[in-house]
């Protein structure tokens, strides 16, 4: 049988950084399977926390002038405050900083050093510094970058101490072709494989070129490697040092979840340490896919990082948690966008779900009082449907499958809201000899909801809890059983008051609303770099003459690329004038336009051409240069020409 404990964990994540929508993802894909299985009775240790030694968080805080121990404090804090936004139900939250951690890392060290598994050796290789890892030439991208993050690679070589990570190659191969659900999902699972079977390398595990990190047990010119440090974590949290009674409770139930890019360290690396140290592998690692946003890559420079406690702020917890699971096969890469998940509150939660509560409350409430009748026979095509629906979620669930459960979630809901257009409970209620016809679908629709709510608990816990509340159950569903629920027990129970549960967006008045923030957001950030001259008064503005005009001739300069040589009409005299507009009209498109002339500037020459004037001009410029360019006219082009400008 299937053992009843279930360890979860997230990666740990760098504190160099603030958290995002992936950080995100990652935990709230934890915190549902931790809830789903509470309440499937298994006993749950969820874990998360921050990974604070290395290179990166090294550098990060020399950037701001801080010590690194001050780093970590401050930014590990804002993961704890993801935990607390996302309602994750970790728990514990372990920080490689800890002391619990530091122990276990060394102790381990040692361990391996003192069997032979720890050597000493040189290493030399390129290195991607802000991805703390070396590259092999084999896998370089152009120009000696980084494959994974294009950044420029750098040569390090360094006494170094190895893992010696190849001798326990083949057990690890033997041990995934008899468990092919070690690594999640199948894609995974092949790229690993394959990877194992090309060989790998002893692993260089310490480092002398960098300060913050656990020092190597008695050589403490080295410190341990982060990822072997990160890595350790698992272990550490459940007593690997001291506590060997919970250590045996929990490793056998540990899964990892981690994304695609740190498949290796989790698949590989970590294994072969477990191996070495003679502890049984993860039961599973699964590896989900990669977030972009709107078509492009998060990244920094882009400016286009999604900040979950914006998002959280604006759409609300449960829909956002609900989005990312739901809207991305897990395991696949997904595209995030803000119109998807206004098109996912509005469809799915304000629509088919929303309305089934409400459409169902107010029919008991004015056919029955308020009082879910009772009826001889709960058999309906919706009770048959929930054992259903129960299993292909389980199974789901079982594969992480958020996506798939959440769709056999929806088919019921959706087989509730037809039921009610099929039996038409607006029509029994005006039939006397209808009513225990009326009961029987008052019930049954109610049950549908009891175990939606619960069926969307771990995904939308506190949805549920407001399902559950306005149904008149007080308890709330993450902390019930899934094995408890009964059709038909809800007969008898008094609903509670009604409420919204998830409010329409108006789509057109949201975009609106969006393209307006967008372009003041860009206007406060143009004003933000304007240079502004020094103030005038009108006095010195009345001294600048600007007339109408009208360009009638127009020559190329054979020295110039960006100049014209241009004829202007001014009524009272013709003028020549040199104007840098060349990269934006044909000569063709210039002669008879009217424009408007400074006059009385002093003459200049350009480019061997003297220039009587200049023509103004609006544009817009990008490090001095103009990138677009009009020309200003009067309204009425018919204005005589000459006229004053003031
Ligand atoms: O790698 N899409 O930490 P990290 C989906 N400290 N998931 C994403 C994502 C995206 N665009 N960006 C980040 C580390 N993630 C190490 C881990 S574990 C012993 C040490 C998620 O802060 C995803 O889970 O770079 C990914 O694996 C993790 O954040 C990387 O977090
Ligand atoms: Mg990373």
């Amino acid at each position: 049988m299937d053992s009843k404990v279930f360890y979860i964990t997230t990666p740990i994540y760098y504190v160099n950084d603030i958290p995002h929508i992936g950080h995100a993802y990652t935990t709230t894909a934890c915190d549902a399977i931790a809830r789903y299985k509470r309440m499937k009775g298994y006993e749950v240790k969820f874990l998360t926390g921050t990974d604070e030694h290395g290179q990166k968080i090294q550098t990060a805080a020399e950037a701001k002038g801080i010590s690194p121990q001050e780093l970590v404090d401050r930014i590990h804090l804002k993961f704890r405050e993801l935990c607390t936004l996302l309602n994750a139900s970790n728990d514990d939250f372990i920080r490689t900083t800890e002391e619990r951690h530091i122990k276990t890392v060394q102790a381990i060290f040692a361990k391996l050093i003192e069997q032979g598994d720890i050597y000493k050796g040189t290493y030399s290789g390129y290195y991607c510094i802000p991805d703390e890892t070396y590259v092999p030439e084999s896998s370089m991208g152009p120009n000696k970058t980084c494959p994974d993050c294009g950044r420029p690679l750098t040569i390090m070589e360094e006494e170094s101490y190895f893992f010696r990570a190849s001798k326990y190659v083949p057990q690890l191969i033997e041990y995934y072709e008899k468990h092919a659900k070690a690594v999640m999902p199948r894609i995974r699972y092949n790229e690993i494989m394959s990877f194992l079977k090309s060989g790998v390398r002893d692993q260089s595990v310490s480092r002398t070129t960098l300060k913050w990190g656990i020092p190597v047990p008695g050589d403490e010119k080295h410190v341990i490697y982060v990822w072997f440090d990160a890595l350790i974590n698992y272990a550490s949290a459940v007593g690997w040092l001291d506590d060997p009674e919970k250590f045996a409770h929990w490793w056998p139930g540990v899964r990892h979840m981690v994304g695609k890019d740190i498949i290796r360290f989790h698949c590989v690396i970590w294994p072969l340490m477990l191996i070495a140290l003679g502890v049984s592998l993860p039961t599973e690692v699964f590896a989900h896919g990669w977030w972009t946003v709107d078509g492009e890559k998060m990244s920094k420079t882009r400016g286009n990082v999604v900040d979950p406690f914006k998002m959280v702020k604006e759409y609300g917890l449960d829909p956002f948690r609900y989005f990312l699971l739901r809207e991305v096969p897990f395991g696949n890469d997904g595209d995030f966008s803000e119109l998807a998940l206004v098109g996912r509150i509005n469809s799915d939660l304000a629509n088919d779900l929303g309305n089934l509560l409400n459409r169902t409350l107010q029919m008991i409430r004015s056919y029955r009082g308020g009082i879910v009748p009772s009826c001889g026979e709960y058999d309906s095509e919706l009770c048959t449907m929930s054992a259903n629906i129960l299993e292909r979620v389980d199974s789901a669930m079982n594969e992480y499958a958020f996506d798939e459960a959440l769709k056999a979630v929806w088919e019921f809901i959706g087989r509730a809201n037809k039921f009610i257009d099929e039996t038409m409970p607006w029509k029994l209620a005006k039939d006397e000899s209808q009513s225990a016809r009326l009961d029987f679908v008052l019930l049954n629709l109610y049950e549908a909801l009891r175990l939606s709510a619960l069926l969307v608990a771990p995904v939308m816990p506190d949805t549920a809890k407001r399902i559950w509340t306005q149904l008149g159950i007080n308890s709330a569903p993450v902390e019930t059983q899934y094995d408890s629920f009964k059709w038909g027990n809800g007969a008898g129970n008094t609903i509670g008051e009604s409420e919204v549960l998830f409010p329409r967006i108006d789509i057109e008045a949201w975009k609106k609303a969006k393209e307006e923030k967008k372009l003041q957001e860009e206007a406060a950030k143009a004003t933000a770099t304007i240079e502004h001259e020094p103030e005038i008064s009108i006095d010195d503005f009345k001294t600048v003459e600007m007339r109408v005009a009208r360009i009638t001739k127009c020559e190329e300069i054979p020295r110039s690329k960006k100049l014209y040589k241009l004829e202007v009409d001014l009524g009272y005299e013709k003028r020549t004038v040199c104007s840098g507009i060349k990269a934006f009209f044909t000569p063709d498109e210039l002669v008879g336009k009217t424009v408007i002339l400074v006059t009385n500037l002093k003459p200049v020459k350009l480019c061997g051409v003297e220039s009587n004037g200049m023509i103004l001009a609006a544009s817009v410029k990008k490090d001095g240069v103009s990138e677009s360019l009009t020309l200003l006219k009067p309204e009425d082009e018919n204005m005589p020409l000459g006229s004053r400008v003031s």
